[in-house]
């Protein structure tokens, strides 16, 4: 008999159809990610690494054909170490690094690793603090991380950029080893250059080497089609990112970097120029054991899709799409922080705009069909739970093809459910308003109808 777990993935798949996703951080991959990913790559150990002597120059075809001596602990890689090579070669190519691990499972175990490989504890990381934009990962107390490091946030100005000045000050105050750009809600481009100045003044200060890292998890695939800036064109040591958000690939992380690659089985000096070295001994065995090559497979597979002329395209889109919407909603009465967006993503502070706050909305958008995710804003009273904004993107909705027209229409359906929430005030009372909600939910799986699903 059939489990019944496929019975709820078919209910999955029709939920994806009918509704539009507007979570930031999420993707629909492609048929052929989707076929790596669930091939049976997933049967075979490989603790370890494939060698990476020879790569420098080779086409595709060679890392393809030619087998290599690995650093692995099983047998039986010939295929393995290829595929793990081909992920890494695509990786470097579109990030314009010297080395990449691929095998991290998450974004979370990325930024792990990186911390692992560069500080002693007790050390300081300065980032941006997670009211202001930070991820979970960036130093919140109940992380791992935050038990182990001295975590220092910086914010972002009224205009809602990175408080460059604040990031200054709190550098030459706390002298941190790793100063930090990375966030999950912020609309603005960072100016990594002056972080960089920033690194320097502090590492002319103290002798010491700080590291530069950039957790781009949100925006890589921005990065990769050329619509954002490379924080390893501008001076960043190292860049960590997810695999399933703009990238379009599988659920999964990666670590770029700049410096030496060469064998991870002897231990390294410290210093930045072996930071490659020191990420890939740090993710395994560091914080890691077997990597999940069916799922670099599909990384590599994506990669190869990013690379592509049209990945350039989509990424145009994604950032055009935004800031369509961000306009729209803006004409609808809502308020964004920092007034727009120049990525993939929008933050709306709902209790500023309507009364009403972040939960309430995300609950009667979902009843409507379109998803998205209660956020706080800068500064929020309504803590974690009760939080005044809401936060949506366009990668998604961009991958299924919808464009200026369709922003418009999302925009005014905000707008309407918005108006249903100012009626109803709580969760509770929103069941009142079905026969209104209803109607606004046949128009969004109509539209959600006409654009598919990749793979489905
Ligand atoms: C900036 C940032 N870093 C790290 C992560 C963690 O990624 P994962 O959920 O894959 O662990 C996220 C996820 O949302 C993120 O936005």
């Amino acid at each position: 008999m059939k489990d019944i777990i496929f019975d709820l993935i078919d209910s999955e798949k029709k939920r994806q159809s009918e509704g539009l996703e507007l979570i930031p951080s999420e993707n629909y991959v492609s048929a052929d990610v989707l076929a790596a990913m669930g091939s049976i790559l997933t049967n075979k150990y490989s603790e370890g690494y494939p060698s990476f002597e020879g790569i420098p120059g080779w086409d595709e075809k060679d890392i393809a054909e030619k087998i290599l001596p690995n650093y692995r602990y099983y047998g039986g890689q010939a295929n393995i170490d290829r595929i793990e090579r081909l992920a890494i070669d695509r990786a470097c190519k579109l990030f314009h690094a010297d080395h990449a691990n691929v095998q991290p499972h998450s974004g979370a175990q990325a930024n792990t690793a990186v911390y692992y490989a560069w500080l002693e504890p007790g050390d300081t990381v300065l980032g941006m603090s997670l009211p202001a934009g930070g991820h979970l990962t960036h130093g919140a107390p109940v992380t791992l991380s935050a038990h182990f490091y001295n975590f220092v946030g910086y914010g972002v100005t009224e205009d809602g950029d990175i408080d460059y000045d604040q990031m200054e000050r709190l550098a030459m105050k706390y002298e941190p080893r790793i100063i930090l750009v990375g966030y999950s809600a912020f609309m603005k481009l960072p100016d990594f250059d002056r972080v960089a100045k920033i690194r320097d003044k502090v590492a002319k200060k103290t002798g010491e080497e700080i590291l530069l890292m950039a957790d781009m998890a949100h925006v890589a695939g921005l990065i990769a089609g050329g619509v954002h800036p490379n924080p390893l064109d501008h001076g960043f040591d190292v860049m960590t990112t997810t695999t399933h958000k703009t990238l379009r690939g599988p659920r999964g992380g990666i670590i770029l970097s700049k410096g030496n690659v060469a064998s991870p089985l002897k231990k390294p000096e410290k210093t930045l120029a072996n930071i490659p070295i020191l990420i890939d001994r740090a993710v395994f065995p560091g914080t890691q054991g077997g990597p999940l090559e069916h799922v670099i497979a599909a990384k590599a597979v994506a990669f190869g899709e990013d690379l592509k002329p049209e990945f350039k395209e989509y990424a145009k889109n994604v950032v055009e799409n935004a800031k369509t919407l961000a306009k729209e909603l803006k004409k609808h009465g809502f308020k964004l922080q920092g007034n727009g967006t120049e990525n993939h993503l929008i933050l709306a502070n709902v209790k500023e705009s309507f009364g009403f706050d972040g939960k309430v909305y995300e609950r009667a958008l979902d009843m409507v069909g379109l998803t998205l995710n209660a956020n706080a804003v800068a500064s929020d009273k309504g803590g974690a739970f009760r939080p005044s904004g809401v936060r949506l993107g366009t990668p998604a909705i961009t991958t299924r093809g919808l464009g200026k027209d369709e922003m418009i229409t999302l925009a005014l359906w905000m707008k309407k459910v918005a108006d249903i929430c100012k009626e109803a005030k709580t969760e509770e009372n929103l069941d009142k308003y079905s026969a209104d909600l209803e109607t606004i939910r046949t128009e969004v799986r109509d539209l959600a109808l006409k654009f598919p699903v990749p793979a489905i």
